[in-house]
């Protein structure tokens, strides 16, 4: 028997434009279709309970945690996306793979996607010259400066990643490709899989 599936996990390494192409989505989906869309947010989830412990004072200090404590934080957030995405129709702003001090921490093992049940995962990319530039020019965090071609091989290994989840759940995997200036291109492809 076939279960209708509502959530698109939507993952982009830091930097790609992943949550300017979700904003840009979910005013599509409500201009053309007239729906709302629930996007939770995986390193909000986190900050709060990270946050609360005095573990960490703003989100990209969360990356640099001893890993241990970055997957038991992710258990706990994981579990309660997982209860908020009951909802009609909903996304995960989240990531494949979180570059650590310790090598790529997995942003969805299998007690966190199984949890989920992702219709789709979409991998958002870019260029990596202009990743590298969009970070840099992005005064309100405290972006990782990486090489261009270390760009291009944590994008590879999202990938990977990401065909693993989809081979734990079923779920389909897209690639957006999030062009410079071409923001709405993206976020159509993008609006497209969540009506799916
Ligand atoms: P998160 O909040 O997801 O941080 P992030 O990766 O930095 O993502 P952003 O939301 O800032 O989006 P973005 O960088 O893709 O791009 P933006 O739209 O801002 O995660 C925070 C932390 O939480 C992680 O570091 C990790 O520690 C933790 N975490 C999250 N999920 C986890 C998980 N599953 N497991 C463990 N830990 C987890 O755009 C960037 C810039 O580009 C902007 O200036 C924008 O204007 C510009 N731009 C965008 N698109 C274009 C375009 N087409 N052309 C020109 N400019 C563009």
């Amino acid at each position: 028997m076939s279960e209708p599936r509502n959530v698109v996990i939507v993952t982009g390494i830091p930097g790609v434009g992943k949550t300017t192409v979700i904003n840009t989505a979910v005013e599509i989906v409500k201009e053309r279709h007239g729906e709302d869309v629930l996007v939770l947010n995986f390193g909000t989830e986190m900050f709060e309970v990270a946050s609360k412990r005095g573990l960490v004072k703003d989100r990209d200090e969360m990356r640099k945690m001893p890993t241990a404590q970055q997957r038991e934080i992710q258990r706990i957030a994981g579990e309660s996306i997982a209860e908020k995405s009951k909802s009609t129709r909903v996304i995960v702003d989240t990531h494949t793979l979180i570059l650590t001090k310790n090598g790529y921490l997995i942003g969805l093992p299998e007690w966190v996607v199984k949890a989920i049940q992702p219709k789709t995962i979409i991998l958002v990319e870019a260029n990596p010259e202009n990743i590298a530039s969009r970070r840099a020019s992005d005064e309100t965090r405290a972006r990782d400066e990486q090489m261009t071609d270390e760009i291009r091989i944590h994008q590879e290994m999202c990938r990977a990643a990401a065909a693993a989840a989809g081979t734990l759940t079923g779920a389909t995997v897209r690639r957006i490709l999030n062009r410079e200036g071409k923001v709405e291109e993206a976020a159509a492809q993008l609006a497209e899989s969540i009506m799916e």
